[in-house]
């Protein structure tokens, strides 16, 4: 988390810097600052508490000419939201200026020997003391600030993208990357960093992504070198982006989420494109076809995730075991990495994720590869530290997802993970061929379905609005569609606020039963699938309570129509694919009542969309 961007050329630093840093600020948004070297050679540096808006507003009326210039926005690991918590940090002599993403963990450690030496601190943050730090071992050293941060760094152990300037030095920024993404944009005799390539894209599409371990001096003018921590030269590998501005920006919606989520057809067919031909209704992934072996001898597969890419991925067990007769194992990639799991050189690990650069989920690949598992990633951040951690892989290209709450992702993760299975089953014989056309063909109608339920936009915006009042919810599904109601779920908490817990349908009368009355509303995923009769049946036990009742259901079934209280019908297609129609509502439920209480829906409090730190 925290989003970083600095600018070293001909160009003014400050408007690309805010320009920057309103793109980042998906990765964090309770405090935010500049540092900027004047004509004068000095730093001026400004931060304030709050959004890259409250720093604009700071900025107001002082001198921001400049052609260097580093920025924050920040999400608080060590120290509160405040001013003096907020990024950049000054070195004690003011000689330096640091931007951090990430945690430096040994901080205490290196915080007193510091202090023993003399340094005192005006935050609370670990990235203070790596700025103190690395002016401490430039002034013993006598070295370049390059050396000094190379030799800091070396005493570090944590995650860090940084980025530091030095007064009277206007041409340079050191750069450096552990665990936190670092991108350097190359221009004509101008270079960007970011800790997200994408926020630079209207400058230049020459990116050069940072490796661990690696340290650079980016100088206006001169050509990219890279070291790692000893000074050894690293290879300059220029890669291009393609992306297209229009896809940072909200598009005449009045957030990102409700943007992203109508997206969702047409993300959904670009993840499809080229890969289901829609001729022969045959799946090509050249990342699975690449390393056939490996799928074909896979003893078991286990996924690896966080947050809604986990919910995809108990997903993708049901498709795997159903269509690949694989067995599946589906973990929090925070629990896995801190548990000794067993790992066969015949698993394939699949790690899950939007951002491609999530730490917990990176440590599991980390585990995965060194035990000799095939590790496969499912990104969609193309050139992420995941999608390169990975021995192979396949984007979900459902362009960049900016609302902290992940929308189009889930459904890009369903539909690979569907492709994946589909291909997989093929190749292993296990998957009857006209199933696997019906589920091809499925795939190729999902765009027009999903357009449909979008249609009922004003629909749930209606329903939703009933429900403001509640505070708490739960949500019901069976199958294929308990991760649904767990997604659901996550939805409504992460924006709204209200608690909600996402429940397979049957365990309800295992003990949750006990908390339905009156006030506490169940969304239940009912559509006609072969658990139907069953999630009827807890309907009923549901409705015998008092409960109230909002239910998904199938096109036309009458049946639960008139049984549940509220419903929003949904067009059908084949069971496994169900997950990618009913999430639609689900999600436009979870903004609507978000946007009813007033709530900030694309940067909810005290998240970030990029979880950079364990
Ligand atoms: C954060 C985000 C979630 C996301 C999770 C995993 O918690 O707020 O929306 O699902 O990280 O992120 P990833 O990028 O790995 O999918």
């Amino acid at each position: 988390m925290c989003g970083i961007v600095g600018y070293v050329g001909h160009r003014q630093a400050y408007p690309i810097i805010i320009k920057g840093l309103h793109r980042l600020e998906y990765r964090g948004y309770d405090s935010a600052g500049v540092a900027l070297i004047g004509k004068d050679g000095q730093i001026g540096l400004y931060k304030c508490k709050g959004k890259v808006d409250d720093l604009e507003r700071f900025m107001a009326g002082k001198d921001a000419e400049s052609t260097i210039g580093i920025g924050h926005t920040r999400w608080a690991t060590h120290g509160a939201p405040n001013d003096a918590n907020a990024h950049p940090h000054f070195s004690q002599s003011g000689r330096l200026a640091l931007i951090h993403n990430g945690i430096i963990e040994n901080f205490r450690v290196l915080k007193d020997a510091l202090i023993s030496h003399g340094y005192t601190f005006r935050s609370s943050t670990d990235s203070e003391v790596l700025v103190n730090l690395i002016e401490y071992v430039q002034d013993t050293n006598e070295c370049t600030l390059e050396e000094a941060v190379r030799i800091a760094l070396r005493q570090v152990v944590g995650a860090y993208a940084i980025a530091v300037i030095k007064r009277g030095d206007p041409d340079r920024i050191i750069a450096a990357r552990q665990s936190s993404p670092m991108a350097i944009g190359i221009g004509e005799g101008e270079y960007f960093i970011s800790s997200d390539a994408a926020s630079i894209i209207d400058y230049t599409q020459k990116f050069v992504y940072l490796k661990d371990g690696e340290v650079t001096t980016i100088e206006k003018g001169k050509p990219l070198q890279i070291k790692n921590l000893y000074g050894e030269p690293s290879k300059v590998d220029i890669q291009k982006l393609e992306m297209s501005i229009s896809q940072l920006e909200k598009g005449g919606f009045p957030h990102f989420m409700l943007k992203e989520i109508h997206e969702q057809p047409d993300t959904l067919m670009d993840c499809i494109r080229g890969r289901v031909n829609p001729d022969t209704r045959e799946i090509v992934l050249s990342g699975v076809l690449d390393n056939k072996e490996h799928f074909l001898q896979a003893g078991r597969i286990i996924f690896v995730a966080c947050g809604t890419s986990w919910h995809a991925s108990l997903i993708g067990e049901h498709l795997i075991e159903n269509l690949c007769r694989i067995p599946v194992e589906v973990e929090y990639a925070s629990e896995f990495r801190y548990r000794n799991p067993i790992i066969r050189k015949d698993d394939v690990v699949i790690a899950v994720s939007q951002s491609g650069e999530t730490a917990d989920t990176l440590a599991a690949i980390d585990i995965a590869k060194r035990a000799g598992a095939f590790v496969y990633g499912i990104c969609n951040v193309v050139g992420s530290s995941i999608a390169r951690a990975t021995d192979s892989g396949t984007y979900i290209h459902v362009g960049p997802e900016i609302g902290v709450a992940s929308t189009k992702a889930f459904t890009g993760q369903v539909t690979v993970m569907t492709m994946l299975a589909l291909l997989i089953g093929k190749l292993r014989g296990t998957v009857d061929s006209a199933f696997y056309h019906e589920v091809a063909g499925a795939l190729l109608d999902l765009p027009e379905a999903i357009r449909k339920v979008l249609k009922k936009a004003p629909e749930v915006e209606k329903l939703s609005r009933i429900f403001t009042y509640a505070h708490n919810f739960i949500y019901l599904g069976r199958g294929y569609n308990y991760p649904t109601a767990l997604e659901g779920a996550l939805k409504l908490k992460e924006i709204s606020y209200i608690h909600a817990e996402g429940l397979p349908a049957a365990e309800m009368k295992h003990g949750p039963i006990a908390l339905i009355d009156a006030e506490m509303p169940t969304v239940v995923i009912a559509t006609l699938d072969h658990t139907y009769e069953k999630t009827v049946s807890n309907i009923e036990e549901i409705k015998a309570r008092g409960g109230k009742i909002i239910a998904v259901i199938s096109e036309g079934d009458t049946q639960l129509r008139h049984r549940a209280d509220y419903t929003i019908e949904v067009p059908g297609t084949v069971e496994c694919l169900m997950p990618i129609i009913s999430i639609i509502p689900l999600q436009l439920m979870a903004y609507y009542i978000a946007v009813s209480k007033g709530r900030n829906v694309d940067q909810p409090r005290n998240l970030a969309k990029s979880v950079t730190v364990e």
